[in-house]
């Protein structure tokens, strides 16, 4: 069995998709902090698998030995954590203590009760301002907010073990811009407030809940002056995790970015997504956004030679909404 961690939330509940649909026996441990109960439902209704899900925090040390104890685990995918980069800046404890200190206990139970499986999701942001693009994963780690230094603790923790018992195995992945959502339409990515990630905003205006996209600076050195991302599709980047799993069996600390490898402008994203859903999309230039690199996206050459894992769904495809 598979121990979920965050498997409620946006990415989480697309693996815990694919890991059932892959034969996978799925627990979700989830606090529910920015994520619905009634995901659960919706997986197994898209699944026809039941889901094993328990409401509890991953800084519950105590909860997280019962359930090592109670289940046979034989791996963590660990998703649980607070991304939203202003709201760390505002309160960096916060997501100290959630991030990295839940990030221990987890360890902490895990070495209590001998699982020595691990894949963490990280982010691309632990690389900070580029040397050089795209980044590859020896790219120096510099992170320029408390998100991403929380991201680059809890991957220096995992090296640390790795070190230390050369019976563990973890994998880190760094992630780029994740967006899309499930065919069925049924699970995606549905934050509570107003989103700060340019998907789901553009979501918000097609369907009229927001006036008009706010477009951060064009002033930049890219292609057409706005900011550029790698985009890579939440589909393909859960079959990556399911990938990494079989990777487990290589003990040691390794780390892969999980991208596409192509880098896409505000603009850009915005035109495509215009055209996958026939509409247009009210947009404002407005100055830059604090804290915004230019531009970066994945050297993804690595995940495809180990892990035989690529992305493969069109741009197009990942900006069609799916109702
Ligand atoms: P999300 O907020 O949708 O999902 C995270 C889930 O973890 C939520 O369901 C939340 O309730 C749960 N959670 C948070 N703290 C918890 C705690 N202490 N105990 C138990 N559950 C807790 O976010 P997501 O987009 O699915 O991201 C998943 C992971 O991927 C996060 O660690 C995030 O930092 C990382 N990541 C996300 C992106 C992105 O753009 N979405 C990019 C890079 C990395
Ligand atoms: N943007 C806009 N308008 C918006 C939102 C975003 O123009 O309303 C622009 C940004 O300026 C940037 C691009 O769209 O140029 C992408 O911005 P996102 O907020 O969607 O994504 P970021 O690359 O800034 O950051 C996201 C996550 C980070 C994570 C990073 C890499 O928020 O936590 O991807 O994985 F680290």
């Amino acid at each position: 069995m598979l121990l979920v961690t965050g498997g409620l939330g946006y990415i989480g509940s697309h693996f815990a998709v694919v890991a059932l649909q892959a034969g996978y026996e799925v627990l979700v441990l989830d606090n529910l902090s920015n994520s619905h109960a009634n995901v659960k439902e919706k997986v197994e209704k898209i699944t026809q698998k039941s889901l094993d899900f328990i409401e509890g925090d991953i800084r519950d040390e105590e909860l997280l030995d019962d359930i090592f104890k109670q289940y046979s685990i034989e791996a963590v995918i660990h998703f649980a954590g607070l991304k939203a980069v202003a709201e760390s800046v505002a309160k960096p404890l916060l997501y100290y203590d959630n991030n990295v200190s839940g990030s221990l206990s987890l360890l902490k139970a895990m070495q209590n009760n001998k699982v020595n499986k691990i894949i963490f999701s990280s982010s691309a942001t632990v690389y900070g301002e580029p040397k050089y693009l795209p980044y590859d994963e020896q790219h120096p780690t510099n992170p320029i907010n408390p998100y991403g230094y929380t991201k680059l603790h809890v991957e220096h923790m995992l090296r640390d073990i790795c070190t230390a018992d050369n019976a563990f195995a973890a994998i880190t992945l760094r992630y780029f811009n994740p967006i899309g959502a499930h065919p069925s339409g049924l699970i995606g990515e549905n934050p509570k407030d107003i989103p700060n990630n340019l998907m789901p905003y553009l979501i918000k205006v097609a369907n009229s809940e927001l006036p008009y996209l706010q477009v951060f600076g064009d002033d930049y050195e890219t292609r057409d002056g706005t900011g550029e991302r790698d985009y890579i599709n939440v589909m393909d980047l859960v079959e990556g995790h399911l990938s990494a799993i079989n990777y487990l069996v290589n003990a040691g600390f390794h780390v892969f970015n999980l991208g596409t490898g192509k880098g896409t402008t505000v603009l850009e994203l915005v035109s495509a997504f215009e055209t996958a859903n026939n509409i247009v999309i009210e947009k404002k230039i407005k100055s830059r956004r604090e804290g915004d690199l230019a531009k970066f996206w994945a050297k993804a050459d690595l995940a495809k030679k180990e892990l035989h894992w690529e992305a493969t769904t069109s741009l197009l495809d990942s900006c069609r909404i799916v109702q």
